[in-house]
């Protein structure tokens, strides 16, 4: 506890129409430490950091850096007075290179001039090879897998030379071994003394990396403690300011007929190579790996999002195609994506047009106009069974805080009652209290007879709520093992296999 406070957050107090967002937050960031910031989804987290970051302007409060108090308008003069950000959403030119996303509005200049195409090719190369990132200067955004542009983003945060650096769930996206590789670039600022915050719902992650730890709930500030002090149980108690004694709902449902048989599964143009299993009505089917191993391909070639290069898929003993995603919903499949922000929001909708838009056939009212009264009630309900934080149904959703997003995504693919469900990292970015109400909702729908197909890299999740779980390993199906009895050991020997 003896580095220096290289930032003071005092009072810190925000108002949106209809939501308290921040009511008087207290933060201090020591120098050469990692400050976790934790919250149930809504807490107030990116408020606070966007407060900071000259994105909010604030109510009330002060905010003192290096002893100097101060009040950024915009997140120009924060990145200039050495606090840099890594969002939670990613904000991207994905038409342009790598490279013009790392220098977007700061173009190296000489005397006065944008300098040349090479010297700027050359400090790209001298940043990514301080921190080891091997992505392509030259490459357009959007050809990137997904974690590829988050390191992108990250290394342009670092490149700042910030004295604060703040991380907003920078880990929802990245593959494990970048994961790790994140943490080596945050030890090195931690070398250089840097205060970094950082902000996750990953347990884990927090009590590893992490120095302090403070919690939020509601807008208000709850505690702040030492990391080495706190469990997980601990910080649990103090997100949901109540005893959270069961992380599973218990498992209700019965697996019955078959009703998905999947033979040799191969994909075109991906890792998959070879996946062949059933699924039973009533079941909830886990998908485990490593990343890369080909279980996301599972889901998008069972959806048509991918083209397929063999194998046959039977419903009910019929054999159907599922070319595109179009034919596969008519066939009843649904399929949550694991980018959900970036392929299933719409921004300036309101939260109940996201949430029927892909229901809207089951609203017609003789087959003219839609029935408003029906849309209402599945908003409600969809706002009531997973806790979104939400001031009305009419509010923007990209003004909910990310969590509360997600949910709504969850809520639009469980109201079109699908007969087989297929979610990629559902819980991703959620809160562990709503968690539990997603099992409960994934187990109400097998229940009710629907097949459910999960992919997790949560292991925990997936002996927790699901019947089986297929482990994947370098794109052909590696095993299967029974939930009930099954341990985190011998998934992974599995997901060994054919590394
Ligand atoms: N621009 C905005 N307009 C209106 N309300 C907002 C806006 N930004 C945030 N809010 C509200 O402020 C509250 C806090 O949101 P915030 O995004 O800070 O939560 P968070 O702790 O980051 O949650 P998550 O873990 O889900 O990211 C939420 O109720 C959210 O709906
Ligand atoms: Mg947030």
């Amino acid at each position: 506890m003896d580095q220096p406070v290289l930032l003071e957050m005092k009072g810190i107090c925000k108002e949106f129409p209809g939501v308290k967002a921040l009511d008087h937050v207290d933060l201090k960031v020591r120098a050469g430490t990692v400050h976790a910031l934790m919250g149930e989804n809504g807490a107030g987290k990116s408020t606070l950091m966007k407060c900071l970051f000259g994105i909010y302007s604030r109510d009330a409060g002060t905010i003192t850096l290096d002893g100097r108090e101060i009040h950024f308008k915009s997140s120009k003069e924060a990145l200039e007075n050495g606090v840099a950000m890594v969002h939670q959403e990613l904000n991207q030119a994905l038409t342009r290179t790598v490279k013009d996303n790392l220098w977007l509005g700061r173009y190296p200049k000489v005397a006065g001039f944008v300098v040349s195409e090479r010297i700027m090719d050359q400090r790209t190369k001298e940043i990514f090879d301080t921190l080891e990132v091997s992505v392509d200067p030259k490459a357009v955004m959007s050809t990137l897998p997904v974690s590829q542009r988050q390191m992108v983003e990250i290394a342009k945060a670092v490149s700042y030379d910030a004295k604060i650096i703040v991380f907003d769930e920078p880990t929802s996206s990245l593959t494990e071994s970048e994961v790790e590789h994140l943490f080596r670039i945050i030890d090195m600022l931690k070398k250089k003394g840097c205060g970094i915050i950082y902000i996750s719902h990953k347990m884990d992650e927090i009590l590893r990396i992490s120095d302090d730890v403070t919690i939020m709930r509601d807008g208000a500030w709850v505690a702040t403690r030492p990391a080495s002090e706190l469990t997980m149980d601990e910080i649990i108690r103090l997100m949901v300011g109540r005893e959270l004694t069961n992380r599973f709902p218990p498992k209700e449902n019965e697996p019955g007929e078959v009703i998905l048989d999947v033979e040799h599964l191969k994909g075109r143009y991906t890792r998959l190579r070879d996946a062949s299993f059933q699924l039973r009505k009533g079941e909830v089917l886990g998908i485990a790996g490593l990343d890369g191993s080909g279980r996301t391909e599972v889901l998008e070639n069972l959806f048509g999002s991918m083209t397929r290069d063999g194998g046959t898929i039977r419903l009910h003993g019929t054999e159907i195609h599922n070319r595109s995603p179009r034919e596969a919903i008519r066939n009843g499949f649904a399929l949550l994506t694991e980018e959900r922000r970036a392929t299933g929001i719409f921004g300036i909708r309101d939260i109940k047009d996201n949430t029927v838009i892909s229901n809207l056939k089951s609203y017609l009212k003789g087959g003219i106009c839609l029935s408003d009264k029906k849309m209402t009630e599945d908003t409600e309900w969809a706002i009531q069974a997973m806790h979104i934080k939400t001031p009305s149904q009419k509010t923007q959703i990209r003004s909910l805080s990310g969590g509360n997003q997600q949910k709504v995504i969850i809520g639009r693919w469980l109201l079109t009652k699908p007969e087989v469900l297929l979610l990629d990292e559902p819980t991703r970015g959620i809160d562990v209290g709503a968690k539990y109400e997603i099992y409960q909702l994934i187990i109400d729908l097998a229940k009710e007879g629907k097949g459910v197909i999960m992919v997790s890299s949560e292991m925990p999740e997936l002996l927790g709520v699901c019947d089986r779980i297929l482990v994947m390993s370098g794109g052909c199906l590696a095993g299967e093992v029974d939930a009930k009895t099954a341990t985190q050991e011998q998934i992974l020997t599995l997901a060994a296999k054919y590394v």
